[in-house]
């Protein structure tokens, strides 16, 4: 196994590293503060190629791996998580969906405008009554001939109000269940698309999440992605590499945290020497490495995975559920680092604290990516090395 970065991926890491420092952190606290969306920091991030990283260069994408990608949220998300679940968005759920299941026209049409930042999307799933529950959908698609009827309500929608196409997930034929779920492209512009109020939210507060409200949108054949039925399947597939992406958020959130947690404990000083010189606070600092260092293993290999066109749905669940608890344990632990300068903005640490919390809630809660990895497991399609039937040690 190869642990080296190639000159490409070290550049676009460097890249984004730049990015974050000198763009996205001098006004992150008042966007945080005032759940300002960064729009001209999101524009900044579509002429540097962050909206698209892996679409082909002939749709405008920036034909990357996974890896770099990665590379990309993490060092985006060590400052400003706002900014990288927008990013994750557009770039895993609604470009890496649009590219893989989309006809030609749809590619022409769409994903040319969203690669580049032009235009971004939205990934619609959520309901007010079904969340883990995903293929609960009470949104409905009639099929009306060469048009669908599109009525309904999805919930917690990131860049809900800024998106300017969203991929709606909608039944269509009840009786078969998730399989009479359709994936519809939706311009926001239509007519009967409505957008509900901002969320006022704990955490990633300058990124746009919202209420989206379809009232008899007629929504053309030729906008359904996949063959009749195949909408369950396109957003589960689709969020083995979202995953990928906010596991990537996640490791940037904690480590960003972590070099905050260091450097003050080299420089504040208690009982006559640095804070990182007593065992209490250096041992905190070893635990965050340590488990910063495995979510950093899990992650980049379930890009690497994906990349081979290997299966990668336990992996990715492995690394988001591991990445995230990881973020929300350690950035607790980086305020308590931190002491009473830490419970303030100033310091950037609360904030990272307070993002934290939504990564093991979006893209499938910690419970749902449990769900994934057991069945994984049970389908012996994840590291279960049973050299004999039933176990080396079975009779
Ligand atoms: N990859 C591929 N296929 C999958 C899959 C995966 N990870 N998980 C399930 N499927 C397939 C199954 O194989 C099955 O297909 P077949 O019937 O053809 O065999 C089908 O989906 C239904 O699966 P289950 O029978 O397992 O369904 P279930 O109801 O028992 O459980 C679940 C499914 C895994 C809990 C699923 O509902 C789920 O992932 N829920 C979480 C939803 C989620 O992640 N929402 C995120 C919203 S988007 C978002 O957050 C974006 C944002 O704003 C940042």
């Amino acid at each position: 196994m190869n642990f080296e970065l190639n000159e490409e991926q070290q550049a676009v890491q460097q890249a984004a590293r730049d990015f974050a420092q000198s763009v996205l952190k001098p006004g992150v606290i008042e966007r945080d503060r005032d759940m300002k969306y960064p729009k001209d920091e999101v524009r900044q991030m579509g002429e540097m190629g962050f909206l698209g990283m892996m679409v082909s260069p002939e749709y405008g994408g920036g034909g990357m791996d996974t890896i770099s990608y990665v590379l990309a949220m993490e060092e985006i998300s060590k400052v400003d998580a706002s900014c990288s679940v927008i990013m994750s968005v557009n770039n895993s759920l609604v470009c890496w969906g649009l590219e893989t299941y989309g006809t030609e026209e749809q590619k022409q049409q769409y994903l040319t405008k969203l690669a580049t930042g032009e235009w971004i999307g939205a990934f619609c799933l959520s309901e007010p009554e079904a969340g883990s529950d995903a293929t609960s959908q009470r949104t409905t698609a009639v099929d009306m001939g060469d048009y669908y009827l599109l009525n309904g309500t999805k919930n917690w929608i990131t860049n809900g109000s800024t998106s300017d196409v969203h991929l709606v997930m909608a039944q269509t034929d009840r009786e078969k269940g998730h399989k009479g779920i359709n994936c519809l492209i939706v311009e926001t512009a239509w007519e009967g698309v409505s957008i509900g109020a901002k969320e006022d939210k704990l955490g990633i507060r300058a990124s746009d999440t919202h209420t989206i409200m379809y009232n008899d949108v007629k929504v053309p054949k030729a906008n359904r992605i996949g063959n009749e039925g195949f909408g369950f399947s396109f957003a589960m597939s689709t969020l083995n590499g979202g995953r990928i992406g906010i596991a990537a958020q996640a490791l940037g959130i904690a480590g960003g945290a972590f070099e905050l947690a260091v450097t003050y404990s080299k420089e504040r000083e208690a009982f006559g020497k640095p804070i990182c010189k007593h065992q209490a606070i250096a041992f905190k600092l070893a635990d965050m490495a340590k488990d910063i260092e495995a979510s950093k293993m899990l992650v980049y290999r379930a890009a690497w995975l994906k990349d081979k066109h290997m299966d990668y749905s336990g992996a990715s669940a492995m690394a988001k559920l591991f990445a995230s608890e990881t973020a929300m344990k350690h950035t607790v632990e980086a305020v308590q680092v931190h002491g009473g300068y830490g419970y303030v903005r100033e310091y950037h640490v609360e904030r990272l604290m307070r993002d934290a919390k939504i990564t093991q809630i979006y893209e499938g809660t910690s419970e749902v990516q449990r769900i994934v990895i057991s069945r994984n497991v049970l389908k012996g399609q994840l590291y279960v090395p049973m050299w004999a039937e039933g176990g080396v040690l079975a009779d």
